[in-house]
């Protein structure tokens, strides 16, 4: 077979430019046979920099994996991609995950690559990687850097986001000092890897395992452990085969391939990032799927998952008791994986790697006759305000649950006043604003949050409650909105609405004091307002010119709103879907 990177290094119709190509990669060492014997070169995408500590181990683990693709008879050649560090990055990590997809593509496509080991790991870096892969369509691996230890403060867990969530609780009310607040906080954050909760990194790492794209128990080894090492080694080794055998991601990551992740994410109590991000990996390798795709397939799917925010262990506890693995298997025993056949970069269907897979401890893991809760996968929401908004109901808590779902004469319904917020910094000035007269009868909504609106989608739609009302034992109020919220958040949110008040979404025209009607039982949010009293608003709205936004800060946040799709549709870049396969074109 030939190598891809021999019309670069190998080309003697034309002379000039395989020189031109060859004589630089010589100038560190490498031998002209080496890059002209036909051994596949094999990139490592490195996503680990200082810029990035969640991902920064995997400038160890690279030496491992390089380990692995010279004993398989591969050459290595690692290159940098652009930082996103989810804690780091302003406004927000999610606006750079379209514009590393892009930079990766360029890379894949323009370089002499012959396969590409993805080194994933914090949130958003996971997607773009699989995206960058799926839009050209070399063979890919991906290597997890794992999550972090166990956190503990005293002898409580302390999981990254969920603690700050319960934390930032007990200092509005007093009960904690700032200085008890950051002990806290830092001390869910024990070591090197990506967040230890199931939050967006755990969920999209899980993923990225379930959709095929990992070796077996790769998403949750911790990253310190010495599995992880050995596992990039392997991780090496099958790269070079896979090359071999022409295994590329559309091989991998068809419609059942998606599906079976679809599955796997209710059954962990997955991130509401995941939707957004699945939906994007899809679209850019061409399969067709959508939020109602989640709702269809994952709903009915049981929590098996005892691990923050949905429960109460972390990571590392995940994986001792059989990690991504036990859960499969138990999905797959009880036929609830929809697609046992659909092949991973093993080279093996899924059923047979996970078949049989033990779980170790039954409170981390629960089997799936007796889940932690049943049917907790996601709903797709409706109504006159959006077309599409995603509710997790594995966090919904049963005080929840009792104060707004349990009127017998409207069961899973309630109707409730707005209080609308325009952006978070509009949320902090006013939260505490007595006139809002904020009491346990309100949804919090947040707009101006969407990919336009707040460039990239911001995770703020978790609003807290006003202290007074936490004082009173309302720690959580109903939220809505057009932006994200972070997957270690144990808010029952109604999130990522589609299109957004920037994208002349109805959500502009709701009005602090306006009822909402929230019936989970038909799927359905609705402002509660005549026809006509709607086109006024819209109108009024149109002649002062559309909702307004921000300014951009920056060329690419520019560049992205100029092109950018809304959440439900996973905010894909509009140009980029054409653009299928493009190694092989
Ligand atoms: Fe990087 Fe959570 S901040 S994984
Ligand atoms: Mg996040």
């Amino acid at each position: 077979m030939k190598l891809r990177s021999q019309e670069w290094f190998d080309n003697p119709d034309h002379p000039d430019l395989t020189a031109i190509y060859v004589g630089h990669y010589l100038n560190f060492g490498l031998t002209l046979e080496e890059l002209t014997s036909g051994k596949p070169i094999i990139g490592i995408a490195q996503t680990g920099s200082d810029l990035s500590p969640c991902n920064r181990h995997h400038i160890e683990l690279a030496k491992r994996v390089r380990s692995g693709i010279e004993a398989a008879g591969g050459i290595c050649m690692e290159f940098p991609v652009h930082p996103i560090q989810e804690t780091g990055k302003r406004p927000t990590a999610s606006l750079d995950r379209n514009l590393t997809y892009l930079s990766l593509v360029e890379c894949l496509f323009g370089y002499p690559l012959d396969g590409v080991v993805l080194t994933i790991g914090c949130d958003k870096t996971t997607p773009a990687l699989l995206m960058g892969a799926a839009t050209v369509n070399i063979p890919a691996i991906a290597l997890s850097v794992g999550p972090m230890l166990n956190g503990w403060h005293g002898k409580e867990r302390a999981g990254t986001g969920s603690t700050i969530w319960t934390a930032r609780k007990q200092l509005a009310t007093g009960e904690i000092d700032f200085a008890t607040f950051m002990e806290m906080a830092t001390a869910s954050v024990p070591s090197v890897g990506f967040c230890n909760t199931m939050g967006t990194a755990s969920t999209m790492n899980s993923l990225a395992e379930a959709v095929g794209m990992q070796l077996p128990g790769s998403a949750s080894i911790p990253a310190p452990y010495r599995e992880r090492g050995q596992m990039a080694y392997a991780t090496g080794r099958r790269i070079v085969e896979m090359v071999h055998e022409d295994l590329k991601p559309s091989d991998i990551m068809t419609r059942g391939a998606f599906e079976n992740a679809i599955a796997l994410n209710s059954a962990i109590g997955g991130s509401t990032n995941a939707p957004i991000h699945m939906n994007a990996v899809a679209t850019q390798m061409g399969v067709d799927l959508s939020t109602d795709d989640w709702e269809q397939i994952g709903h009915e799917i049981p929590l098996l998952c005892n691990v923050q925010p949905s429960g109460d262990y972390l990571a590392e506890d995940f994986h001792r008791a059989g990690g991504v693995p036990a859960v499969l298997s138990e999905l797959l025993d009880a036929k609830a994986l929809p697609h046992p056949e659909a092949m991973t970069v093993s080279g093996r269907p899924i059923a047979a790697l996970y078949q049989g897979a033990k779980i170790v401890d039954e409170d981390v893991i629960r089997s799936f006759d007796a889940p932690l809760k049943p049917a907790s996968g996601f709903l797709n929401m409706k109504g006159n305000l959006f077309d599409s908004a995603i509710l997790k109901t594995s966090v919904i808590s049963p005080d929840f649950r009792q104060r707004y779902l349990s009127n017998p004469d409207d069961p899973n319904a309630f109707e409730a006043r707005a209080i609308v917020f325009d952006g978070p910094e509009d949320y902090h000035a006013r939260i505490e604003d007595p006139a809002l007269k904020i009491d346990e009868n309100c949804v919090l909504v947040m707009r101006g949050a969407g990919p336009l609106g707040h460039p990239g989608a911001a995770e703020v739609v978790n609003m807290q409650p006003p202290a007074a009302l936490i004082k009173r034992g309302i720690s959580e109020l109903p939220t809505l909105g057009d932006g994200r919220q972070s997957g270690t958040s144990g808010s029952p949110s109604i999130l990522n609405a589609s299109p957004e008040a920037a994208a002349g979404g109805n959500l502009a025209l709701l009005q602090t004091g306006d009822g909402l009607r929230i019936d989970l039982t038909k799927r359905r949010v609705d402002l509660l307002i005549s026809e006509e009293e709607m086109s006024k608003r819209r109108e009024a709205l149109e002649a002062a010119g559309g909702y307004q936004m921000p300014a951009s800060q920056t060329p690419w946040q520019e560049i992205q709103r100029g092109m950018v799709g809304q959440l439900n549709e996973g905010m894909v870049l509009k140009p980029a879907p054409k653009y299928q396969r493009i190694a092989q074109t």
